[in-house]
C-alpha cells in the first residue's frame, strides 16, 4: 500500500500511475481537488486501481484525518512517497517572509508532518519505505531560490536522519533529486527562452526530464530491491550534477 502526497499532478502523479501499474495500492493525497479527481478518473480508465483524498500538507489535521483514514481502511502504508512541493523565484532582496513560510510550510514541515504521521505505524510492522522529493537545489544552489533551495536541503536531511534513527527499525529512508523535469511547477522556467538556452547545455543526457524519468528511480526505492540503500540521496538529473 503506497500513499502518494502531492500526486494529482506532475511527477507525483507519474509516480502514482507507475506504482498502481506494478501492482500496488495507492492512495493519493493532494490539496488540488480538480487535479486530483481528474487523475482519479484517468487512472481508472486506464483500469488502475486508486483512491484519493483531499489534503492541505500545512493542515496538520488534514494530514492527521488522511493517515488515521488510511490506516483504518488499509492497515498498513508500505511506502511513503512525499511529492509535495511549491516554489516560486524571487530575487533575494524581494522575499518576504510568506514566501520563505509557504515554502518551508509545504515542502519541509509538510514532509515532517506527512512522515511523522506515518511512521509511527510502519514502525509497528518494523515495515516501510520513505522517499522524499529532494532536488538537485538540495546540493546546488540556483539563484532567487533561496527558501526553495534551504526547504530542499532540509528535505535530505529529514530523509537522512530518519535513515539513521528508523533504520535499526526496519525502515529505509531515502530521497530523490530530479533535475530540470517538464511540470506546471517548472513551466515558468521551460517558457523563458534566456534560461533555457544556457540550461540544455548543462545536462550532459541532452533533453530536459519528463516525470516518467522520475517514476522508474521511485518505484526501485519503494521496491524490496532497495532494502539496502538507506540515507541516499538519488539524483535524477541527466548528469547535471556530475
Ligand atoms: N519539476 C521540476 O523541475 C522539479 C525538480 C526538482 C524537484 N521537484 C520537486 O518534485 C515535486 C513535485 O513537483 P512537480 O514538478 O511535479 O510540481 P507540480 O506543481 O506539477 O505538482 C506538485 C503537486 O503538489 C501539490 N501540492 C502543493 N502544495 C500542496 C499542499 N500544501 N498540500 C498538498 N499538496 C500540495 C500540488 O497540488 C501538485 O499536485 C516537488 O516537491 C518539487 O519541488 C520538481
Amino acid at each position: 500500500m503506497a500513499l502518494v502526497v502531492g500526486g494529482a499532478q506532475g511527477i507525483g502523479k507519474a509516480i502514482a500511475v507507475r506504482l498502481a501499474d506494478e501492482g500496488a495500492r495507492v492512495v493519493i493525497g493532494d490539496m488540488d481537488r480538480r487535479m486530483l479527481a481528474q487523475t482519479g478518473r484517468e487512472m481508472a480508465g486506464q483500469g488502475l486501481e486508486v483512491r484519493t483524498v483531499v489534503c492541505d500538507v500545512r493542515k496538520p489535521r488534514q494530514v492527521e484525518r488522511m493517515v488515521a483514514g488510511i490506516i483504518r481502511l488499509e492497515k498498513k502504508i508500505d511506502v511513503l512517497m512525499y511529492v509535495a512541493g511549491v516554489g516560486r523565484e524571487a530575487p533575494f532582496t524581494e522575499t518576504d517572509e510568506r514566501l520563505w513560510d509557504w515554502t518551508m510550510d509545504t515542502n519541509l514541515k509538510g514532509a515532517y508532518r506527512v512522515a511523522r504521521a506515518v511512521v509511527p505505524h510502519m514502525i509497528k510492522r518494523r515495515h516501510g519505505k520513505l522517499i522524499f522529493m529532494a532536488s538537485t537545489n538540495s546540493w546546488d544552489a540556483e539563484a532567487k531560490l533561496a527558501p526553495y533551495n534551504v526547504s530542499k536541503a532540509g528535505v535530505f536531511l529529514l530523509a537522512k536522519t530518519l535513515a539513521r534513527e528508523l533504520g535499526p527499525r526496519g525502515i529505509r529512508s531515502n530521497a530523490i533529486g530530479p533535475g530540470l523535469i517538464r511540470t506546471r511547477l517548472s513551466r515558468p522556467m521551460l517558457n523563458d527562452p534566456e534560461f533555457m538556452r544556457k540550461y540544455e547545455h548543462l545536462i550532459p543526457a541532452g533533453r530536459i526530464g519528463e516525470p516518467e524519468d522520475i517514476a522508474g528511480p521511485a518505484a526501485f526505492l519503494a521496491s524490496s530491491d532497495a532494502d539496502y540503500v538507506n540515507g541516499v540521496l538519488l539524483f535524477v538529473d541527466g548528469g547535471q550534477l556530475a
